[in-house]
C-alpha cells in the first residue's frame, strides 16, 4: 500500500523541500500520461542530485578505462590483456569492475570480436588480428554507483563492409540520443536507432537491449531498439539509461554458447557491432554521462 504524500510533507526525492514545491506537479503530469495508457517511470528509477553526482564519479572511471584501451589496443594483443587492464585500472582508481562475479560472469570486462554479439569472454587464446572488429564493454561500481559503456575498435586493416557496420552502429546511437528528452517516449529513441540500421540493410538484435543504470547495474526500464515512436516508457528528468544497440550485418538471429551460457553469437556467423552510452534525461534534454 502506498500512502499519498501530503502537499506539505517532505518530497520523496529527498531534496528536503516540501512536496508541493518539489515533485508534486511532476507527479501529476506523470499520472495524467499514465491515465492515457502509457508506461511511466516509478519513483525509484528517478535519480536525485546527490545520486547523479555519485554516478558521474563512477562514470569518470569507466571513461578513463575505455580511453586507455582506445590508446593501447593493438593487433597481436590477446583479450585477457584487456581484462587485466580493466581490472588493474578500475581497482587502482578505487572502483570495482561491475561484471566480475555478476550473476556468475567470470571476468572484469566483455570483449566481443566479429560475430560475437556481446558478453565475449576475454581469453589468452583470442589474439586480435588485422581485420577484426571488437567491442569492449566496461562497467564500474564506485561507492555503490554504477556506470556502463562500450566502444568498438577496428584492428589493423578492416574491410570497408565491417568499417561501415561499425560506423553506422555509432550513428544509430547518435540518432537515438537526439530523441532523448523529457516527456518523450523511449520508443522515439528506439525507432530512430532501428530505422537507421534498417536503412543500411542491417538488423537490430531483439532479445538483448539497454537498461536503466546507476543505483544498480541493471534497473528498469528495459530498453528496446525494435520499438515505435510514442511507445514504451515515458522519459522524465532524472532517469538514466543506456543506449546500446547490437547491430548485425546479416540476419537478426543469435545464439548463446551452451558451454558457458554467456557468449552470444550471430546465428549466421556475420559480424555484429555495438556501441553503448549512458544518458541522463535532464529538464531540457539530455546529458551523456558515459561513452
Ligand atoms: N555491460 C553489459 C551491459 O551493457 C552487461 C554485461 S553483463 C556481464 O549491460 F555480466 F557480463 F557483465
Ligand atoms: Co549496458
Amino acid at each position: 500500500m502506498s500512502v499519498k504524500i501530503g502537499r506539505n510533507d517532505p518530497c520523496w526525492c529527498k531534496s528536503g523541500k516540501k512536496y508541493k514545491a518539489c515533485h508534486q506537479a511532476f507527479d501529476e503530469r506523470i499520472a495524467l500520461i499514465a491515465s492515457q495508457g502509457h508506461t511511466v517511470p516509478p519513483h525509484n528509477i528517478i535519480k536525485n542530485r546527490d545520486q547523479i553526482a555519485g554516478i558521474k564519479e563512477s562514470c569518470k572511471i569507466n571513461i578513463a578505462v575505455l580511453d586507455y584501451i582506445e590508446e593501447h589496443i593493438h593487433e597481436g594483443m590477446n583479450t585477457a590483456e584487456i581484462d587485466k587492464i580493466v581490472y588493474d585500472m578500475t581497482t587502482r582508481m578505487g572502483g570495482i569492475p561491475a561484471p566480475l562475479n555478476y550473476q556468475g560472469y567470470p571476468y572484469s570486462v566483455c570483449t566481443s570480436v566479429n560475430d560475437q554479439v556481446c558478453h565475449g569472454f576475454p581469453s589468452e587464446d583470442v589474439i586480435l588480428k588485422s581485420g577484426d572488429i571488437i567491442n569492449v564493454d566496461v562497467s564500474t561500481i564506485l561507492n555503490g554507483y554504477f556506470s556502463d559503456s562500450s566502444r568498438m575498435f577496428c584492428i589493423g586493416e578492416v574491410s570497408p563492409e565491417k568499417k561501415k557496420l561499425v560506423q553506422v552502429t555509432k550513428e544509430c546511437v547518435e540518432l537515438g540520443l537526439k530523441e532523448v528528452k523529457p516527456w518523450g517516449f523511449l520508443g522515439d529513441m528506439g525507432q530512430a536507432v532501428h530505422d537507421h540500421a534498417f536503412a543500411n540493410g542491417y538488423t537490430v538484435v531483439r532479445e538483448i537491449g539497454g537498461h536503466g543504470v546507476g543505483l544498480e547495474f541493471h534497473e528498469d526500464p528495459w530498453v528496446s531498439y525494435n520499438s515505435k515512436r510514442g511507445q514504451e516508457m515515458l522519459m522524465v528528468p532524472g532517469m538514466i539509461f543506456t543506449i546500446e544497440p547490437m547491430v548485425n550485418m546479416g540476419k537478426v538471429d543469435i545464439y548463446i554458447d551452451d558451454e558457458n551460457d554467456w557468449e552470444v553469437y550471430t546465428a549466421d556467423g556475420m559480424p555484429s557491432a555495438q556501441w553503448e552510452i549512458m544518458v541522463l534525461v535532464t529538464e531540457d534534454g539530455h546529458e551523456v554521462l558515459c561513452w
